[in-house]
């Protein structure tokens, strides 16, 4: 019965909440399929429009994802984190081991779940790649490609993401 229940919420997020407005109904609708369907959610979350996130994700009290911002795979998202539109949060690749069959034969890498810390900023049109660890209270600047894990405090910058200075 759980289960029909999640499902049922998740459908709803997915054919309407998905797609409605930036406004009180919206955020509401979007909150409450939410909380319907994943398993590991806090209070007063913020999800925008047109936000894609799988029903492993898990996200911690008054944090939120972003506007058009697309999170594949298993992501851990710690309490009070802002996302920037259009982020990208990456937990698998193309395996490419073989040389003798097209990469598109040869299925996926193992998933590396990704883990954002508390009070992390994630700017604008951020990508962020499999498996790595986002240290409490870090910024990424908008438009970085996150390779690598960030440590706390660090405000990281760029392709690939280097540490631009750090907040303490
Ligand atoms: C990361 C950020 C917070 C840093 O702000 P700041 O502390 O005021 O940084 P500064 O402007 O003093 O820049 C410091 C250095 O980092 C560089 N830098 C700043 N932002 C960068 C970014 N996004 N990517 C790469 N380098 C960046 C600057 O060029 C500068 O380099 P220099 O010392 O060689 O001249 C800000 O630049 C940023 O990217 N904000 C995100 C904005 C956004 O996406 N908003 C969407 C709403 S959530």
């Amino acid at each position: 019965m759980e289960k029909i229940k999640r499902g049922i919420m998740y459908l709803l997020y997915k054919y309407i909440g998905f797609y409605l407005p930036r406004n009180r109904l919206g955020y509401g609708f979007r909150n409450v399929c939410t909380k319907g369907f994943l398993l590991n959610v806090g209070q007063d979350i913020r999800i925008e429009k047109n936000a894609y996130f799988a029903t492993s994700t898990e996200i911690g009290e008054h944090s939120g994802i972003g506007y058009k911002s697309q999170l594949f795979g298993k992501v851990v998202i710690g309490n009070n984190v802002m996302m920037g539109p259009e982020c990208v949060i990456h937990t698998t690749n193309h395996a490419f081991d073989r040389t003798d069959i097209p990469m598109l034969k040869q299925g996926c890498s193992e998933s590396s779940p990704v883990v954002i810390g508390d009070d992390v900023w994630i700017g604008q049109r951020v990508i962020i790649l499999p498996g790595v660890i986002v240290g409490k209270g870090a910024i990424i600047g908008a438009g970085s490609v996150v390779t690598k894990d960030i440590p706390e405090y660090a405000i990281v910058g760029g392709n690939p993401a280097k540490i631009l200075k750090m907040r303490k």
